[in-house]
Formats: C-alpha cells, sequence, structure tokens
C-alpha cells in the first residue's frame, strides 16, 4: 500500500494531491494516508502538507540501484546472488539464514534501512533508511576456523581502501572500525559457525555511514560518529558499495592463494593505532599500555608496565590525554 502511495506521489512529483483522493484512489481513511505519508517522511522523502492542498512530493531519497548492481556483479563471486530489502531487523540475521541453507558463498544481503542493527560486543548500530549502507556477505571460507580473525582485518583493509578511493582519507582502529579524524564512519561485524575442523559459513556484516547529517545522530553519538556527508564529501552508494565489494573480492583471492601475510602488512599501513597509547577493555580487566604491533593471527600487542599482553577480543581506546 505505501509503495502504491509513494508510486502515486512521485508521478505527481511538485503537485499537490488532496488526502481525499489518495484516500479514495487505495480504498483507505485519510488517517492511513497520513500515516504513511508521515513514514514516508521518516525515510527521508521532502513531502509539504497543507490542509486544504494535500500533500506534495519534493524530493526522494536515492535508492540503491539494484539493477545496476545485479548486472554489474554478475560476473564475481561476492554480489553474484544478491537479496535487496526496504527494511529488515538486521542483514547479518537475515545472510546467517542462508548460510544455514545451500545459499553460494558471495551472497550479499543489502537493506535501506535496519530495525536492529547489531555492533561488536552487544552493541546497537543505528542504521536509518537510505543514509548508509547496510549489508552482510556470506562466506565460506577455505581456511581453519582459527583463521577466521584475519577474515575481519581483511574486510578492514578492503572497505578502507574502497572509502579512500571514494575521495575520505581514513584510519582502521583495530580491530575493523574505520575512523575519519578518530570519528567511527564503518563498523564491520563477523559472525561464524564452524565446527572443530573448518568453516560452516562466516557473514561479515559491514555499516557506512554516507548521506547521515550530524543533526540526525542522537546525542551521545555525535561527537564520535561521522559520515560522508559530515565529511563533506559526496558519494553514490550504489558506486561504493560495489568498489567495497571489489575491493573484497581482490583481498579475500589474495588470502586464498597467498595467504593473509600482505593484508596484515597493508592493515599495519593504514592502521592509525599503532605506536599509541591505548586503553584496553577486554575480559573484565582494564588496563593502559602502548599499541605496538597485530601478530600473525591479527591480535594487537599491546606494550604495559608487566610486559607485551595480547588483545584477542575486546575494546580498545586511544588514549587522548597523555
Ligand atoms: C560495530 O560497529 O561494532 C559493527 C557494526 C556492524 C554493522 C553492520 S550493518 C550491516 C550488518 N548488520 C548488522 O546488524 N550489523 C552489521
Amino acid at each position: 500500500m505505501r509503495q502504491d502511495i509513494l508510486e502515486y506521489l512521485l508521478e505527481h512529483k511538485g503537485q499537490y494531491v488532496s488526502g481525499q483522493k489518495i484516500s479514495e484512489l487505495f480504498g483507505i481513511s485519510r488517517t492511513a494516508v497520513w500515516k504513511h505519508i508521515h513514514v514516508l517522511k521518516q525515510r527521508g522523502y521532502i513531502i509539504d502538507s497543507f490542509t486544504k492542498k494535500g500533500y506534495c512530493l519534493q524530493q526522494a531519497p536515492e535508492l540503491l540501484n539494484v539493477e545496476e548492481l545485479k548486472e554489474e556483479l554478475g560476473d564475481y563471486l561476492l554480489g553474484n546472488t544478491l537479496y535487496y530489502y526496504e527494511k529488515v531487523d538486521s542483514t547479518n540475521n537475515i545472510c546467517k539464514r542462508f548460510g544455514m541453507t545451500d545459499a553460494p558463498e558471495g551472497t550479499v544481503v543489502i537493506a535501506e534501512e535496519q530495525t536492529g542493527g547489531r555492533g561488536r560486543l552487544e552493541r546497537t548500530f543505528l542504521s536509518p533508511f537510505a543514509k548508509g549502507l547496510w549489508f552482510s556477505v556470506l562466506f565460506r571460507p577455505p581456511f581453519a576456523p582459527m583463521e577466521s580473525s584475519k577474515m575481519t582485518l581483511l574486510a578492514a583493509v578492503a572497505v578502507a581502501n574502497a572509502i579512500k578511493k571514494n575521495g575520505l582519507s581514513c584510519q582502521i582502529k583495530w580491530p575493523n572500525d574505520i575512523l575519519v579524524d578518530s570519528k567511527k564512519l564503518v563498523g564491520i561485524l563477523t559472525e561464524l559457525n564452524a565446527s572443530m575442523e573448518s568453516i560452516n559459513y562466516l557473514v561479515m556484516g559491514i555499516g557506512v555511514n554516507t548521506n547521515i547529517s550530524k543533526k540526525e545522530l542522537p546525542r551521545d553519538l555525535k561527537k564520535i560518529v561521522t559520515s560522508f556527508e559530515i565529511e563533506d564529501v559526496s558519494v553514490n552508494r550504489t558506486e561504493l558499495l560495489k568498489e567495497i565489494l571489489g575491493q573484497l573480492e581482490r583481498y579475500y583471492d589474495m588470502a586464498k592463494t597467498v595467504g593473509f601475510g600482505p593484508i596484515l602488512e597493508e592493515w599495519r599501513t593504514l592502521s592509525g593505532m599503532l605506536h599509541k597509547n591505548v586503553e584496553v577493555i577486554s575480559h573484565n580487566t582494564e588496563y593502559e599500555g602502548k599499541a605496538v604491533d597485530i601478530d600473525e593471527d591479527g591480535n594487537l600487542l599491546v606494550e604495559t608496565d608487566q610486559g607485551i599482553k595480547k588483545v584477542i577480543a575486546g575494546d580498545v581506546r586511544v588514549r587522548t590525554k597523555e
């Protein structure tokens, strides 16, 4: 129904159409019309409404060009099978369900909006309609389960390269956040299903803030989150998604053919964290030290008064005050 109303408004873009007319056309009450219009406005459609005149669609958000994506990704591993949704709870949840079936490696699930976007350490991830790229990729890596944490670093390197190609300089924060001037632009959540010997599937969920504005960010995120729009860099979401998937595929091929060595080396050069003083919160303990390197398994090495500590999981913050 909402789609029908939207199509009608799009056909009459720039003109007023009365609420009465819409309600008659689609056989719903005027309150129901108002509710649908309200949702469209929340999704970024700019619709003027005047009591006597009705509704006038002024501007529609640019949605992902799914046809173009399907056409251009058809010859690649990643994106060969692509599912596009307007609204889901979490693309990772859907992709994990595909992982349980015989869905092919490279299946991509993308949504314009997530109502239950998830981050690492049980955090929520803000994913408003058409304001970013919210997507997940299904992998069936031929590696031992132990190697899976390096897939996370691989993703960070691939996404950072794609971001740079789109005109924004960025750094990686261990293990896989991508920051611009210490503010988060990208979050990556890797989820694994494995037996002792092999990986059944690995879902890599990636969230990139593209056109979310500062005023749309909740107060607690204003100082720690950024977007292409906030950084004043224009970006086409469809192009950016193609670039990210292309880079992911390139690094994944590299990992399968020559191993993770060169990828970890690139991670080091892209990291904004190495040689900085950090605070580590891991397994209910907190300590400070200097991030000195990552080891061959992708764990962060932190030099402390008690010697070098290996961070396998947890939260690491770069200390701003010395
Ligand atoms: C983090 O910042 O801790 C990771 C955030 C990962 C967000 C992405 S958006 C697409 C996918 N679906 C989710 O629910 N989460 C990931």
